[in-house]
């Protein structure tokens, strides 16, 4: 399968993505993980979609007896691997394509990964199928601040920082997967209402550091 535009650069840098990530949110990723997966409510079978190097698992296997991590990025999954989890499944594949049977999951999670998907309604489509009646999804995604001073200083952080790191790791143009997709991705009230038109419901947001980053959460 030939890696979609969202995947290269994670191939290119699966070995130094934990450093990475923990490093340009100034080391307050694990609470932003912390606060998405405090209230999921445990059950059967979880989908970690787009896991990446499973950064979710240890906090998703205290709350389900089985966690099944979907990712495209070989090199993110082989770093997944080395977590050495038992009751986690690793499955290569296609957030747009999910290798699973309809109402498979009590619940999905994505952290992360819904702004790098190539088609985000396909992609809320396969998760609402693949979501057994009363499932939940629970997602965290970068947004844009409303202030506009901190939004501002976000975007000045994004082109300064994030994309001339971007480039040196990649070795290629990543603006639009860094910059471009995060300006032009729907947060807060428009992403609850892709939710919705979905078939979601009890879909929700809650904005984290001024909207630096978004939760969302919704019910089938
Ligand atoms: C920013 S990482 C997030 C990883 C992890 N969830 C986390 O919170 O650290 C985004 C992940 O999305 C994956 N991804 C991008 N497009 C995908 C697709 N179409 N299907 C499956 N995974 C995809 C990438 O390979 C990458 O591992």
């Amino acid at each position: 399968m030939a890696a979609p535009v969202g995947v290269r650069v994670f191939d290119k840098i699966a070995d130094k993505y934990e450093f990475t990530a923990k490093f340009l949110s100034f080391g307050i990723m694990p609470y932003w993980l912390k606060r998405l997966a405090e209230p999921i409510r445990g059950g059967e079978t979880v989908l970690d979609l787009a896991c990446g190097t499973g950064i979710l698992f240890p906090r998703l296997v205290e709350k389900f007896r089985r966690v099944v991590g979907l990712d495209y990025s070989l090199p993110m999954l082989r770093q997944a691997a080395k977590k050495g989890l038992s009751r986690v499944r690793l499955v290569r594949g296609d957030a747009l394509r999910l290798p699973f049977e309809d109402e498979s999951f009590d619940a999905v999670v994505v952290s992360l990964g819904l702004r790098h998907f190539e088609d985000l309604d396909r992609s809320l489509e396969e998760i609402f199928r693949v979501l057994k009646k009363g499932g939940e999804l629970h997602a965290l995604e970068v947004g844009l601040p409303e202030n506009p001073l901190l939004r501002s200083l976000f975007l000045t952080f994004l082109r300064r920082v994030v994309l001339p790191l971007g480039r040196l790791r990649a070795k290629e143009d990543v603006y639009d997967h860094l910059f471009g997709s995060i300006i032009r991705f729907p947060h807060g009230e428009e992403m609850v209402k892709r939710l919705l038109s979905k078939g979601f419901s009890r879909a929700r947001f809650e904005p984290l550091m001024g909207g630096i980053v978004y939760l969302y959460r919704a019910e089938k």
